[in-house]
């Protein structure tokens, strides 16, 4: 694997608003649209598997209730997660992390899997998904970007599987944010794109680490994250930034 094998735009949540977030309807429209690299977010279910959900409760974008970790997988591959979106996604299936990576692999696109835990499941969340990417990308060119806002989870992850590469997700550059990326070995911090400026991006990279920020809607913006010399850029408008602006 290269130093930084991943492109510049990674499409959020598949394809931002324009399908129903984190279901294999969106990734397949995101990729439609010319996107190379995915960001979703997993979590765990009650018995053990990991599926994509972004929020902690199933509320806003399944016809579900309550909070998703305390359903089984057989519960929650019932669910509805298209119908919150539009009518043309109805009855479209919660998938599971699994479900992705092969979709992924098998097309030739990458994977940012923001590790995205039920209060309470930090580690034991960081550590399925560390060991089920392991599984599922051996052997591959280029294995996923392992992310989180959790430290718990990314130091999981980094227990489960060291090689997978990591990145820290922060809302603020809070003090010490450089040290914990460090000491979670990561490769990437990933913030709120207004975060990043001359200095904290020279801070990041002098310490080796790649820069990417996270949700990048308008030109302007993106065009200040350029010129910044930045790594990367979360969107969701894949229809109009990134791969889909040529
Ligand atoms: O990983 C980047 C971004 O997805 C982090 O925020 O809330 O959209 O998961 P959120
Ligand atoms: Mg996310």
């Amino acid at each position: 694997m290269s130093d930084w094998p991943y492109p510049f735009w990674i499409a959020h949540r598949g394809a931002g608003k324009l399908a129903p977030e984190n279901t294999l309807a969106a990734f397949r429209l995101g990729a439609r649209h010319g996107h190379r690299m995915f960001e979703c977010d997993a979590k765990l279910s009650s018995d053990g598997v990991l599926f994509l959900l972004h929020d902690d409760t199933l509320e806003r974008t399944t016809n579900g209730r309550g909070v998703a970790g305390r359903l089984c997988w057989a519960e929650l591959a019932q669910l509805d997660a298209g119908s919150w979106h539009s009518p043309a996604y109805a009855g479209e299936p919660i998938p599971t992390l699994e479900n992705l990576a092969r979709y992924c692999l098998a097309n030739d696109l990458l994977l940012n899997i923001e590790i995205k835990p039920t209060p309470g499941c930090e580690e034991a969340t960081g550590c399925a998904v560390a060991q089920l990417a392991a599984r599922l990308w051996a052997g591959a060119a280029t294995p996923p970007l392992l992310s989180s806002f959790q430290a718990a989870s990314l130091r999981a992850a980094q227990q489960a599987a060291p090689e997978l590469p990591r990145g820290l997700l922060l809302e603020t550059l809070r003090d010490g944010w450089l040290d914990t990326a460090r000491a979670l070995a990561c490769r990437a911090v990933t913030a709120d794109h207004p975060q990043w400026t001359p200095d904290t991006v020279a801070r990041a990279q002098d310490a080796g680490l790649r820069v990417l920020s996270y949700t990048v809607n308008d030109e302007a913006a993106a065009q200040r994250l350029t010129a910044l010399g930045t790594d990367g850029i979360f969107t969701d408008s894949v229809d109009r930034l990134g791969a889909a602006s040529g």
